[in-house]
């Protein structure tokens, strides 16, 4: 299976590439290849390639910036996929993406006011511009008509590149005291973990080959939107907290740690409004794919553990 996979020197794309590198060609343009804010050119490239799978986690990420610079937003999350899937269909093949919980506004909740997990058919309405890119790239792709598989995941980090997790680490060794958002729920998702599911997916469409079932059939099962995060949730100053607390322990921190205390939304004004509950039921997943999915308490130990084993290796990092 040739495989076309963007965005490889960002977060996701980076740990996508060692897990889907024994099963089969991964093809990795990086951006001077395959540039997607260049839309005349994607076209032509995606033929040039012959994939027979094009995963895209390539995105425009910045959602402060992308207040000011939605043009280029819109390009690049919505105007590039509409091309990745319309090659996509031209040559009968898949297209697996990725989009966000920032497609909703956060509001679901109960009769009692009491937060309730975003389900795929909820009505989306994103409160700032990078989310709107993100539905429109979603929306493109599934008017396109190809075969796809759209991954809505949230609060992505990983070893590498920037994200929360690093931001954290980083903090608690310089400052005494931080001073993190309780305000807004949902749940984390390390990149280790994102790739290994996706991986998992794509073992799957592959067995086909071998049980002799159509590659069509199974698209036709198993197209979709589709919530993909660990189970539980949590919000930022508590996530903040388990951060800090595993790091200590696996000596990634020493003490004196910094004390941690949560803050409101409206005392940490940001150019982009995020959802207050951007927490996503994954049942369609899960029963779709049949695979379980880990707690992000475990997905965050898991990460931890392997930076830490990094370091034991090479202490200079
Ligand atoms: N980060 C999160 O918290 C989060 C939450 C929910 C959903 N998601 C979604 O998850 C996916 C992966 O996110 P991530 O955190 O891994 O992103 P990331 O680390 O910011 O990486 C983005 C990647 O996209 C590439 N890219 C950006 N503009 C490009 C362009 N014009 N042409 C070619 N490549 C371009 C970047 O390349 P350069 O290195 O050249 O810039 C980089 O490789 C995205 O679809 C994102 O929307 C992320």
């Amino acid at each position: 299976m040739r495989i076309l996979l963007t965005g490889t020197s960002g977060q996701l794309g980076r740990s996508l590439a060692k897990a889907l590198q024994d099963l089969g060609e991964v093809l990795t343009p990086q951006r001077a290849e395959l540039d997607l804010s260049d839309v005349d050119s994607i076209a032509h490239y995606v033929q040039l390639c012959k994939p027979d799978l094009i995963i895209n986690p390539a995105a425009y990420t910045a959602v402060d910036l992308a207040e000011k610079e939605s043009e280029l937003a819109f390009l690049v999350n919505a105007e590039a996929p509409t091309i990745l899937a319309q090659e996509a269909k031209k040559l009968g093949i898949g297209l697996i993406h990725f989009s966000t919980d920032y497609v909703f506004d956060g509001s679901k909740s109960d009769a009692n006011g009491e937060r309730v997990a975003y389900t795929e058919e909820d009505a989306c309405a994103p409160l700032n511009v990078y989310g709107a890119s993100k539905l429109a790239g979603e929306q493109a792709i599934v008017n396109s008509g190809c075969a796809h598989l759209i991954f809505r995941t949230s609060w992505v980090y990983s070893d590498f590149g920037k994200n929360f997790l690093l931001t954290i680490l980083r903090l608690a060794k310089e400052k005494t005291e931080l001073n993190i958002v309780n305000d807004q729920w949902g749940t984390p998702s390390s990149t280790l973990f994102l790739s290994d599911a996706v991986k998992q997916v794509v073992l799957q469409l592959q067995s086909t080959e071998a049980h002799a079932v159509a590659k069509e059939t199974w698209w036709q099962q198993h197209q979709g939107i589709y919530h993909l995060t660990p189970t539980g949730t949590t919000n930022w100053c508590e996530f903040s907290q388990r951060i800090v607390e595993h790091a200590e322990q696996l000596d990634l921190l020493s003490a004196p740690l910094p004390k941690i205390q949560g803050i409101p939304s409206s005392a940490y004004p940001t150019p982009a409004q995020r959802p207050k509950n951007s927490c996503l039921d994954k049942s369609k997943f899960n029963q779709k794919f049949g695979i379980q999915l880990p707690s992000w308490g475990q997905v965050l130990l898991s990460c931890l553990q392997g930076m830490a084993s990094v370091k034991l290796q090479d202490p200079a990092n």
